[in-house]
């Protein structure tokens, strides 16, 4: 059994605090992965400080250097790929495949960021004076807190990390507590790549210890989270209070429409890689299922059938489509909101329980769960549940399916099944989201392209692709005036 280290200024070292957590195989509790450092507020103060000192060279290192190292990162990456999703799925549950495709999304993510380290580009624009030349061009804003989430413990990193890195800026990053050794793996692999001492710092820990005094150290000039609406939105607080910049990737409460012009099958692919995908625990999942009443009885039973032939088990296993629940905590929110549906009205139409059978008794398995008959008012119509279940909702016309889906305080991801390319267009228009799909599911946004929500899920920010670029860096105008005497704006330019 093995003792991990925090990373901070170039060098493996435990916290001060001598305190120490475990980290458990979801699918196997008796399965102990490591011991990891429950750190305290002067192991951030340490990483803040290296990440200070080590802003002032970074910020000189020519960008297109920077994405090198970037790049040979992603090369690392591709190298271990298998031995990370392996490593991924036992620390966190999720089937070996979807780890595979996590890992792939940090790759893809490393050699955009890389690319971008010869682009950044910046504005030039005519002076409207003579002998001058105006120009805006981005820098990096300083030292970043990256704090994340458990369910992709490698690709969300890799979002804020490596533009972030290539853009110049260094970086204090507190992974969850769920996912250490898969956030240690990315460090080390930064650390091989050439990343030098200081620009990267990890400290492990809890929210409340670590991520709290990241959040508020006052030499920690941006903020990049993604995870619940409820931390999210208390990190806000204090970061408007301080004038702190701040980018947040919170929850989603993700619809699909069929229409009855679908084409059911695909859909119902759709649906059940939507919402059982990483066992529903993606900000992107399908939560919500809105069926247009002519295929609903139909569609319904489809969907029924189907979900009842998946098969539930620890995700290093072939065969298997749906992996554990994260955690205990995880496996109790899951059930309580099964139960809140029952007693608000929903009908159970499969799945409901815990899943011990089969040597399943010492992970956190649940069973995938469809339920029906749900009206949009309803608890399971309007949370986040952030597990396998999915609240089926009838509808009779697509304006009250897009009433319907934009009935809820998030915004992230949204989906369409039809094949009238009208309906699909007042989809894209009106439904109030960061994401629409067309004939896919809610699940499955590419590296490059901007990846955030509207309402309760973010604050205006995009991850993903250039739009990474436009939170880690901040334009700054130049003017050079090459004319040798004092041109005054707006006064010597009427003639
Ligand atoms: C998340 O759930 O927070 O689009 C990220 C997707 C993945 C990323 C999900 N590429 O489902």
């Amino acid at each position: 059994m093995k003792n991990f280290q925090n990373y901070i200024n170039g060098k493996w070292m435990d916290s001060p605090s001598g305190k120490t957590h475990e980290n458990r195989n979801p699918a196997n509790w008796d399965d102990l992965i490591g011991l990891f450092p429950l750190s305290d507020k002067s192991d951030v103060d340490r990483a803040v400080a290296a990440a200070k000192e080590a802003f002032e060279t970074w910020r000189l290192v020519p960008a297109p250097h920077r994405g090198e190292i970037i790049r040979k990162a992603g090369d690392l990456m591709t190298a271990r790929k298998e031995e990370i999703a392996k490593e991924m799925t036992r620390e966190m549950g999720k089937v070996l495949e979807e780890t595979r495709g996590d890992v792939q999304e940090g790759i893809d993510t490393a050699y955009y960021a890389a690319g971008e380290g010869r682009r950044m580009f910046g504005v030039t624009a005519p002076s409207e004076l003579a002998n001058k030349f105006n120009m805006a061009v981005r820098v990096p804003v300083g030292v970043c807190g990256m704090i994340t989430p458990w369910n992709f413990p490698m690709a969300i990193p890799t979002w804020k990390i490596f533009p972030a890195l290539v853009a110049g800026n260094t970086v204090v990053f507190k992974p969850a507590e769920d996912t250490p050794k898969t956030a240690t793996t990315l460090v080390e692999i930064l650390a091989e790549a050439g990343v030098p001492h200081g620009v990267l710092n990890l400290v492990h820990g809890s929210g409340t210890e670590v991520g709290a005094r990241i959040v508020d150290h006052p030499d920690v000039n941006l903020i990049s989270f993604t995870g619940s609406t409820e931390v999210g939105l208390k990190i806000a607080e204090i970061c408007g209070r301080m004038g702190k910049r701040l980018s947040l990737e919170m929850g989603g409460k993700n619809a699909q429409i069929v229409m009855d012009d679908a084409n059911l099958d695909l859909a119902l692919e759709g649906v059940l890689w939507g919402a059982f995908g990483t066992t529903g625990q993606r900000c992107t999942a399908t939560s919500r299922l809105i069926v247009h009443a002519a295929v609903y009885d139909k569609f319904l039973s489809m969907l029924t059938k189907k979900v009842m032939t998946l098969r539930v088990g620890n995700g290093l296993e072939s065969n298997v489509d749906v992996g554990p629940l994260v955690s205990e905590t995880q496996l109790n929110t899951v059930s309580q909101y099964v139960e809140i549906g029952k007693k608000e009205g929903a009908t159970v139409s499969t799945g409901g329980a815990r899943e011990t059978g089969n040597g399943r008794s010492k992970g956190w398995f649940f069973q995938p769960t469809v339920l029906s008959g749900v009206t949009p008012t309803m608890r399971v119509a309007r949370e986040e549940i952030f597990g396998p279940v999915l609240s089926v909702i009838k509808i009779t016309s697509l304006e009250e399916a897009i009433r319907v889906a934009n009935n809820t305080t998030y915004g992230l991801s949204s989906s369409i099944y039809t094949q009238n390319i009208n309906n699909a267009y007042v989809a894209m228009r009106d439904i109030k989201a960061g994401i629409t799909y067309v004939n896919a599911p809610t699940i499955g946004a590419e590296a490059h392209m901007p990846f955030g929500g509207v309402k309760g899920t973010g604050n205006g920010h995009r991850e993903g692709g250039w739009t990474a670029f436009e939170i880690f860096t901040e334009w700054k105008t130049i003017y050079v005036d090459y004319s040798g005497k004092l041109q005054r704006a707006q006064i010597d330019n009427e003639s």
